[in-house]
């Protein structure tokens, strides 16, 4: 089975990357081609059984449409697993806390004037769920790893949010409990292609006044918590997804 793994930003799939000084996660996966398509950088590794495609999309809904379209048409990716960081829109959320959206949308998608609610289009709609079976094997690593998962409507838009009162304005109009940038567009890809797909995020700030600040600290320590629980749902999914299916 072949597996798309996917971030933002090059710090969100860093940890699979890194060697020498950071954490050794390459040891996790073997590497054995990179290609580049379409501007950006395709690692080929495997992972135990499954082949894994690793890439970041750079930041914002059209890169990560562009991403996701790519690994599932070009490269034939099967499933798709999405890791990164978000702004914490329900204030249980703090940083370093996981959570994985059972929910997506588009806060910032608007043709209100014609009539139609936030996050519409016609013949689009305004949230889109994520493969159950993979919501499951994520609460099954929690539980077994002893991780307070979330799950949650995480609200994506191409605005870095650092403004209490736009973020009060996503968390009441789409009951949103994260935001980001990405994970919203690369659902509308995988649920019209019809790939199960799943999107983790790791708080890394409060979308608040300090959500610059905040951000730049905690990024890449925050980056990993979510790299982290993707190996482990890669474990099981080796282990199990053909059973399962
Ligand atoms: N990703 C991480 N923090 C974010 C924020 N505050 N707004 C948008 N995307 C983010």
């Amino acid at each position: 089975m072949r597996i798309a793994v996917m971030g933002a930003m090059v710090e969100e799939v860093d940890p699979f990357l890194s060697v020498g000084e950071h954490e050794p996660l390459l040891e996790y996966f073997k590497k054995h081609d990179d290609e580049v398509y379409a501007g950006n950088t395709y690692h080929l590794a495997k992972y135990k059984d499954l082949e894994i495609v690793l890439a970041y999309s750079k930041i914002g809904k059209v890169f990560s449409a562009l991403t996701a379209a790519t690994m599932l048409e070009h490269f034939g990716c099967e499933m798709l697993l999405f890791t990164g960081v978000a702004g914490a829109v329900d204030p249980e959320l703090k940083i370093g806390d996981l959570i994985a959206a059972t929910q997506l949308c588009q806060h910032d998608l608007d043709i209100t004037a014609f009539g139609h609610p936030h996050g519409y289009v016609p013949e689009g709609k305004v949230y889109i769920e994520p493969d159950r079976r993979l919501l499951h094997i994520a609460k099954e690593v929690a539980e077994e790893k002893g991780i307070d998962l979330k799950g949650g409507v995480i609200a994506t838009g191409d605005q870095f949010i650092a403004d209490p009162e736009r973020k009060a304005w996503i968390a009441q109009t789409f009951d949103a409990d994260a935001i980001e940038m990405e994970g919203a567009a690369v659902a509308v890809v995988c649920d019209a292609m019809n790939v199960p797909f799943f999107v983790l995020r790791a708080i890394s700030d409060a979308a608040d006044m300090e959500a610059t600040f905040d951000f730049d600290e905690f990024l890449k320590h925050s980056a990993k918590v979510s790299s982290s629980f993707i190996i482990a749902m890669l474990e099981k999914i080796n282990n199990g997804w053909k059973i399962s299916n």
